[in-house]
């Protein structure tokens, strides 16, 4: 199975279980590395992390960036919106927060403010 492929799995399990669920969010994929931004209840997120991170043969070595209240959401009328980044997507999100230290952050080093990376979804999604 190729990467797209791959991918294309991934989004159709993610967004018939995040409907029933209502969770949304926006996935991005560069070169081998997913970022994700899920909304939606505590009740919901928390169960659907166990079950990503159980999901070993699909990824390795997930991270946890930020865990926060939102008044509104970002991405109401998405199950899993999806975008690759390509290189002008990159240069929009390396404005906001450098992407190698965006997948290279550490659980125990110096964590990137929610702030920031709510900004980056905000604008890709723009
Ligand atoms: C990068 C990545 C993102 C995922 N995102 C979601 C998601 O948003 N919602 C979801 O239900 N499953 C998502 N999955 C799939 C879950 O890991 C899991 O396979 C799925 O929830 C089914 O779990 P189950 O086999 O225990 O029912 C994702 C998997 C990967 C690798």
């Amino acid at each position: 199975m190729d990467v797209d492929n791959s991918i294309e799995a991934i989004l159709q399990e993610a967004r018939s279980h995040n409907e029933k669920n209502g969770i949304t969010g926006q996935l991005i994929y560069r070169a081998g590395i997913f970022v994700q931004f899920l909304e939606g209840s505590r009740d919901k997120i928390e169960p659907l992390l166990g079950r990503i991170l159980l999901d070993q043969s699909r990824h390795e070595n997930l991270k946890v960036l930020f865990k926060q209240e939102l008044s509104e959401r970002l991405f109401p009328d998405w199950s899993m919106a999806y975008k690759q980044l390509d290189d002008t997507a990159l240069d929009i999100v390396n404005s906001i927060v450098p992407w190698q230290q965006l997948i290279n952050t550490s659980n125990n080093g110096e964590k990137i403010s929610a702030n920031r990376i709510l900004k980056v979804f905000e604008e890709l999604k723009a």
